[in-house]
């Protein structure tokens, strides 16, 4: 729905429950009707709620945590997989009845045992990627601000010196104003030529066109994506190669996850009826 549908549709309303491809932005969140006094998304992501905006007006945010860690990480680690074995550019060369057959040196990918893991962003999602890939016999780093309390993988207050060391990229931050562009031309540019880079947090975290560029040059050996800068449009330049998988936002979309983000969308709304505490207020 575009901004004056939803306000319309919000006439008489007490929640607004938006998933996360609505943008609820200030001018619509001003333009709300006084009742809706409780926006309850349905997704963990919300940097596609103007939060302050929602706070100015006294309108608390809730979202969906948790339900859709494993899911989403499950899906990184595919991505990582699919990316590094090149399944995507395999699966395209067979079902178009070019497999020349078997031979030494034939769709030669990257082996994931023993690289370096590098995770931006050690929450919940990255965390479980990081217990599903050192099942995978991969070295564990990470950068944050802090160092998470507990956690044995290494941790890098400086991305840049992280990029320099690791063999596989994976983002877990969210999106904000200040991890837009984040892995630009020149982080890129920081590691190895066999670097597998992953994002399944939220799209323009990765320059596309930077990373584009690096695939088309082989400056890096192959990308993995589920979010896209202006889903669900996707940059032709990343279409037009074969060393990236490219999936449509399928991080939390499992049966049972999607359940559970609806259970936990009504939980919110529910103690929001009842006039107790929100389990996950976003903006306090
Ligand atoms: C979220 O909940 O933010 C996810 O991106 C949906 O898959």
């Amino acid at each position: 729905m575009e901004e004056p549908e939803i306000v319309a549709a919000c006439t008489g309303a007490d929640v607004l429950l938006p998933t996360v491809t609505d943008r609820i932005g200030a001018a619509l969140i001003a333009a709300l009707p006084a009742s809706v006094r409780l926006i309850a998304n349905f997704g963990v992501g919300v940097d596609h709620i103007d939060l302050a905006a929602a706070k100015t007006r006294n309108l608390p945010v809730t979202n969906t945590p948790d339900v859709l860690t494993d899911d989403t990480a499950d899906l990184a680690m595919a991505l990582i997989l699919a990316a590094a074995r090149r399944l995507g550019e395999g699966e395209r060369v067979l079902r178009a009845g070019r497999w020349p057959g078997w031979s030494p040196t034939f769709m030669v990918g990257t082996r994931v045992t023993g690289r370096r893991l590098g995770i931006v962003g050690m929450g919940r999602i990255g965390a479980a990627l990081a217990r599903r890939a050192r099942g995978f016999g991969m070295e564990i780093h990470y950068h944050n601000r802090r160092a998470v309390p507990g956690n044995d993988a290494r941790h890098w207050a400086d991305l840049d010196a992280m990029l320099r060391e690791i063999d596989v990229l994976s983002i877990h931050c969210p999106r904000t104003p200040e991890t837009v562009g984040l892995i630009s031309a020149a982080r890129l540019a920081l590691l190895p030529r066999h670097a597998v880079v992953v994002n399944t947090a939220r799209g323009g975290i990765v320059d596309e066109i930077a990373l584009a560029n690096a695939l088309k040059e082989h400056r890096i050996a192959a990308a993995g994506l589920d979010v896209y800068d202006g889903e669900p449009k996707v940059n032709p330049a990343l279409l037009a190669l074969e060393n990236v998988v490219l999936a449509p936002h399928l991080g939390s979309a499992t049966e049972a996850g999607r359940v559970a983000m609806g259970e936990r969308t009504i939980a919110n709304i529910e103690a929001f009826a009842a006039g107790r505490p929100l389990p996950d207020l976003v903006n306090t």
